[in-house]
């Protein structure tokens, strides 16, 4: 494929000055974009409905061609090179997925590699894998219709269907906007999963933030005339909103948000008295005593946790039993310090039990470990410098110098 947009990772994106002015409407929706996608990661455009999003993004792959400036990926530009050919290279994914619903799931995801002349052996593989990719089992799924899946069914199929032709760059406009909350929750750690095997250059438009932070490696934060507000990692994006635009659209509780950016087994966990089924309850109290800690956990021979005792408890028992207690809150070292907080407030608990692989305890989270950690990630948020992002030349009848002086402060340099 000499004629494709480049390799099938490892692909940047970038938009220079790209302005688009649709006839008849007196502000350009894109105004002298200039905006770096760097290869292999995933950029999260967020902003309020009319912004220019969805303008901005299908400008990526000319389903509207741009009225002035340019589209260089992978080094090349191709603002002047065949849509078709280009968007071959370009995965696209819209909301519900998009399918054709008179085709098959098999024939919806074969599409592009068929465009390509795959032959149908290949095809028939290519399909089963992407199937496989999105969880969905090939033997069930692949001759059903599209209405016969449920909306996040589609929605996956439309994951495999834009990556069919393995291509290196995704482009997805409110991907899981039309699905229930828990599903989209799904979807996304699929994504997430899906581009840890991958690698792709992906753009996602929503007009959630915490998707946004959930999912992107940068943000950018755009208003009206896709004017580009801030662009940057989401945890420094949280620690210092650009202005007040960006303190609203992060809305109440940026704190909260920081906590969906780290995961338990990156805090210091409290150590606990652990017992054992057997052992003496007032050899249990005297070392609660001498530790100053409220509750025992106690543990299985394989020391996975049954059940928490208070001193109050164990005051009252010879020896520690094998008893279990379903409503004892326990969280994997996988989550995120948000699920923990959720479920302390799901049990009124203000600590957590923590448990590894084969769910062997770790230790405990309490709330103030929780809190500790909001404050130290918003002191010390570091990682790479951000992509360049701007706008220019979206007041043209400014000189040059005016229209730098018009500039927010976060526009003038990259951040
Ligand atoms: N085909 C079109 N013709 C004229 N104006 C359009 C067209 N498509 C979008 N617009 C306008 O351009 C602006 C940006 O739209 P869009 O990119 O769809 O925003 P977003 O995806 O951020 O909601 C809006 O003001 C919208 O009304
Ligand atoms: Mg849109």
């Amino acid at each position: 494929m000499s004629e494709s947009i480049g390799a099938n990772t490892g692909t940047s994106i970038l938009l220079e000055e790209v302005t688009k002015q649709y006839p008849g409407q007196v502000k350009p929706a894109v105004g002298g974009l200039t905006l770096e996608i760097p290869a292999g990661s995933l950029v999260m455009f967020v902003g309020p409905s009319g912004c220019g999003k969805t303008t901005t993004l299908k400008m990526i792959n000319r389903l509207i061609e741009p009225t002035g400036g340019k589209i260089v990926i992978n080094g090349q530009d191709v603002t002047k090179m065949d849509g078709d050919t280009l968007r071959r290279g370009i995965g696209y994914v819209i909301q519900a997925g998009g399918l054709f619903p008179h085709m098959t799931v098999a024939t919806n995801i074969g599409l592009v590699p068929k465009m390509l002349g795959w032959d149908k052996a290949k095809i028939a593989e290519r399909v089963d894998e992407l199937l496989e990719l999105v969880s969905l089992d090939p033997a069930i799924y692949r001759d059903r219709y599209p209405k016969e899946l449920s909306g996040g069914q589609q929605q996956r199929v439309g994951v495999a269907r834009a990556l069919a032709a393995d291509p290196p760059v995704l482009l997805m406009d409110e991907p899981f906007g039309a699905v229930d909350p828990i599903t989209r929750q799904r979807l996304q750690d699929e994504l997430l999963n899906i581009q840890s095997e991958v690698q792709k250059t992906i753009v996602c438009v929503t007009h959630d933030f915490d998707e946004a932070v959930k999912l992107g490696d940068w943000i950018a934060i755009f208003d009206e005339g896709a004017q580009l507000v801030q662009y940057d990692s989401p945890e420094r994006i949280l620690a210092n909103p650009a202005n007040e635009f960006v303190e609203n659209f992060i809305g109440s509780g940026a704190g909260l948000k920081q906590l969906t950016l780290t995961r338990v087994n990156e805090v210091e966990l409290v150590e606990a008295v652990t017992a054992l089924p057997g052992d003496l309850a007032s050899d249990v109290l005297s070392k609660l005593q001498g530790a100053g800690a409220p509750t025992a956990v106690v543990l299985d021979s394989r020391r996975r946790p049954l059940r928490r005792l208070t001193r109050r408890q164990l005051s009252r028992m010879q020896l520690v039993d094998d008893t279990v207690d379903a409503s004892m809150p326990v969280v994997s070292d996988q989550s995120t310090l948000n699920d923990a907080l959720d479920t302390m407030l799901v049990a009124s608990a203000d600590t957590a039990v923590v448990t590894g692989r084969r769910e062997v305890f770790q230790g405990l989270i309490n709330v103030q470990t929780i809190m500790e950690a909001i404050s130290a990630a918003n002191s010390a948020v570091g990682g790479d410098e951000a992509p360049v992002g701007l706008n220019s030349g979206a007041i043209p009848a400014l000189s040059v110098e005016n229209a730098m002086a018009a500039q927010t402060p976060s526009a003038e340099e990259p951040r």
